[in-house]
């Protein structure tokens, strides 16, 4: 099978939680998923518990890795990311912004650390911009539209906001930004581009008494990938319906 004929999607920060679930799925929807993450050891580990499913042969080269090294808060990585991936497949049909951090869980807008701040926004917000930047050529190249789903949070509703965790809501606000930005620049190149909130879901990030199974977590954002009406976009977007900002 040629890549050209199989859908391709890349999700960042895929070897556990919800991107884990996102790749899970997207596989048992026919995608060929190239698991993006930060630490080698982590991402082949995933990548082999996924290719077990299927999910991997046609992406590998000869036993080359089999899944994507990339750390979203660094620009050399993204940028190292890009070209490997453009020698390994001719196209991307989704790109999931799914990684991200939650360091300020405790704090308050009157005490949150300078650093944790920088360092959440860098990878929160920055991270998709900049990956959605260098993904481009090949999200370009997809043959019916590419579709984006950046994963943001209810917490980043101006509407909903509270004094919680204030680095990652601010982050995750702007990051809806992002989504506005990138889907009026890329409605003419037919991408549309959605923000989701997953919910509260119990993972690494959300804990262990969150009330939403990782499947109802990654639910919304594998519909936006796959069966979400193309013409769906620039929207913030959980349980199948759009929210407000
Ligand atoms: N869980 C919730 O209740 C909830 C609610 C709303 C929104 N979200 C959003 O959902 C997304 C996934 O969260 P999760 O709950 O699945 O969290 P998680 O289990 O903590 O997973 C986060 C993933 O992001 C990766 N990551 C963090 N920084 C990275 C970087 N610089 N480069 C590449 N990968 C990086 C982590 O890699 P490592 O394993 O190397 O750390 C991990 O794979 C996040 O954007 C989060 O904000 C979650």
């Amino acid at each position: 099978m040629s890549a050209t004929a199989t859908r391709i999607a890349l999700i960042t920060g895929a070897n556990k939680g919800i991107g884990f679930e996102v790749a899970r799925q997207l596989v048992s929807h026919g995608f060929q998923v190239v698991l993006g993450a930060r630490r080698r050891d982590a991402g082949r580990q995933a990548a082999a518990e996924l290719a077990q499913n299927g999910g991997f042969d046609k992406l590998t080269t000869g036993g080359q890795t089999q899944f994507l090294e990339i750390d979203i808060a660094n620009p050399a990585s993204i940028t190292r990311a890009a070209k490997q991936l453009a020698a390994l497949v001719d196209h991307l049909d989704v790109l999931v912004n799914n990684a991200g951090i939650l360091e300020d869980g405790k704090a308050t807008a009157p005490d949150v650390d300078a650093g944790v701040v920088r360092r959440t926004f860098e990878t929160n917000t920055l991270g998709p911009l900049l990956v959605t930047q260098a993904m481009l050529p090949l999200l370009l190249q997809a043959p019916d539209g590419a579709r984006i789903v950046n994963v943001s949070s209810g917490a980043g509703a101006l509407g909903e906001m509270t004094s919680w965790a204030p680095a990652y809501s601010i982050s995750k606000t702007a990051l809806n930004a992002v989504t506005r930005q990138f889907a009026a620049a890329l409605r003419p190149r037919h991408i549309a581009v959605n923000s989701v909130c997953p919910g509260w879901v119990r993972t690494a990030m959300g804990g262990a008494g969150a009330p939403r199974a990782v499947q109802q977590g990654a639910d919304t954002i594998v519909w936006l990938a796959t069966e979400a009406p193309a013409s769906l976009t620039g929207r913030f977007v959980r349980d199948r319906k759009v929210i407000g900002w």
